[in-house]
């Protein structure tokens, strides 16, 4: 009987051993996911936090080489995407223009960087990364 108190007594400590660990663990993930989810991350995962007309843009952007240069919120070899976004409102012209920097290149705009060109892009994916990059306007 004793021993039947002691390992019941054993289970339980176990099981709140294991309960605790899972709160933990999801706590942790919790936090991880709201202090650090800066616009960075999120294009990195862009099939989940952006909005759907979006996604395929930020697909795009993604799968393409563009993050080797361009960062969301901070200017890296190319200006910060938020810089570009602040800088054109999202309209049928200029939409076509930030498709046409993207695939014949471009300097001078922002400084001395160069952005190569990328000469296989179609109108549909230069577009659709075009909207995706003005949707992050910050400016009113
Ligand atoms: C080799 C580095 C590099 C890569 C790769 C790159 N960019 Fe750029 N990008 C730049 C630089 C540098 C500028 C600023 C050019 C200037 O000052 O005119 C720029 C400018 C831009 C602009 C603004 C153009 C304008 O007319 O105002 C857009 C939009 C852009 N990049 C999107 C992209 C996308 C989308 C990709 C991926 C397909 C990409 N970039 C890949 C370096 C790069």
């Amino acid at each position: 009987m004793k021993k039947r108190i002691i390992s019941f007594a054993i289970f339980c400590a176990c099981v709140s051993i294991m309960a605790c660990n899972g709160v933990n663990s999801n706590a942790k993930g919790n936090k991880v996911d709201d202090s650090t989810k800066s616009t960075n991350q999120l294009i990195n995962t862009a099939g989940n936090d952006v909005p759907a007309e979006y996604k395929e843009g930020a697909n795009l952007v993604t799968s393409n080489d563009c993050l080797t240069c361009h960062k969301i919120n901070e200017k890296l070899v190319g200006p910060a995407f938020v810089t570009i976004a602040n800088k054109y409102e999202t309209n049928e012209g200029n939409i076509n223009n930030l498709y046409q920097s993207i695939k014949m290149g471009s300097s001078g705009i922002y400084g001395t960087q160069v952005m190569t060109p990328h000469p296989n892009l179609t109108p549909q994916d230069g577009t659709a990364m075009a909207k995706y990059i003005l949707s992050l306007r910050t400016k009113k």
